[in-house]
């Protein structure tokens, strides 16, 4: 069958990935309010057109912190790649790099960030941070980056705890055990996500800043007020992102938090967005509120599955 659209992509994920898999990928927390609101958000809204516009060049190019991308979406961090192809990472990397985007790699990937900038050497890769107890190992993580030529630190602030993903609590989900979080090996016994560390502020951005020359990007901010103190904090960057709905159970579909957050920036930093993005119409519509760029999170999990 001729795959022509993403629908079509996630309906072969969830034909054959495991199920154990396809239920990690999808799950949203508690009822999955917010994660089906970025995609119903997106059918609210509607264009005004305008025609007769000498359309015959297209250019789709952009810029992220100053590198070019040969077209505004690009792939969100999503962790264990190995659940949907037994190259993980390594096989996204070289898919981003192939179309010239921007790959945000996390820090729960299933290979090393030397196994991932290895399989694109030449590719734009962006390593997403979430800030762990022992601070040693995220200090570590992040100059191992620095060092890779990784060329931004995302760092996740909508993750202090994990969210109640339902079908994962009743599926007992856990990575198969030949499947490992590479970058962590040898830092924690167990890889739990309770090593996660809730204590971090905005100070720990300064903290950030003294470890690494790389632009720090926050992802999930939803608000004006926590877009301010951003700016404040000298980031280079805000993914506007809910974390697909995995998190937080009632806020807001970030197409509809993107506005306030561009009117607070007001330029001074680039504006990004995550979440539901799953055609080319959800792009331009998120790019005529403001963001500079989208990334997509499940779809690209899709694509990875598709043999
Ligand atoms: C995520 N997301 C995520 N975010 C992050 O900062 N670090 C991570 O390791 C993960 N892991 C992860 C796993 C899976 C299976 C999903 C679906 C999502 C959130 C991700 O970066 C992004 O915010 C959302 O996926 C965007 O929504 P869509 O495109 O999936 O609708």
């Amino acid at each position: 069958m001729a795959m022509v659209c993403l629908s079509d992509f996630e309906a072969y994920a969830k034909k054959y990935l495991p199920k154990i898999a396809w239920d990690f990928f999808a799950a949203g927390a508690d009822e999955c309010s917010t994660r089906d609101e970025n995609i119903l958000a997106y059918k609210r809204i509607r264009f005004r057109p305008r025609v007769l516009r000498n359309v015959s060049m297209i250019d789709t190019r952009t810029k992220l912190l100053g590198t070019e991308i040969s077209f505004p979406v690009g792939i969100a961090p999503t962790g264990f790649h190995q659940l949907a192809w037994p190259d993980g990472e390594k096989s996204t990397a070289r898919a981003a790099n192939a179309m010239n985007t921007c790959y945000i790699a996390s820090t729960y990937s299933t290979c090393t960030l030397e196994e991932i900038s290895v399989a694109a050497p030449s590719g734009f890769q962006w390593f997403q941070l979430y800030i762990h107890r022992n601070r040693a190992v995220s200090q570590q993580l992040v100059q191992r980056a620095e060092a890779l030529g990784f060329r931004g630190l995302v760092l996740t602030a909508d993750l202090p705890y994990t969210g109640k993903r339902r079908d994962d609590v009743r599926n007992g989900f856990q990575l198969p055990p030949h499947m490992k979080l590479k970058n962590l090996e040898g830092a924690f016994e167990v890889c739990k996500m309770i090593f996660l560390d809730p204590s971090v502020t905005w100070n720990d951005i300064y903290w950030l800043q003294s470890l690494t020359h790389l632009p720090i990007i926050i992802k999930g901010i939803l608000t004006k007020e926590d877009a301010e103190l951003a700016v404040r904090h000298g980031v280079q960057g805000i993914i506007v992102s809910n974390h697909g709905g995995r998190q937080l159970d009632g806020g807001p579909a970030t197409v509809d938090a993107l506005v306030e957050v561009v009117e607070a920036v007001q330029g001074r930093v680039e504006v990004y967005l995550d979440g539901g993005i799953r055609k080319g119409s959800d792009v331009l519509k998120a790019l005529a509120l403001g963001a500079k760029c989208v990334f997509i999170g499940r779809p690209a999990l899709w694509g990875l599955a598709y043999k």
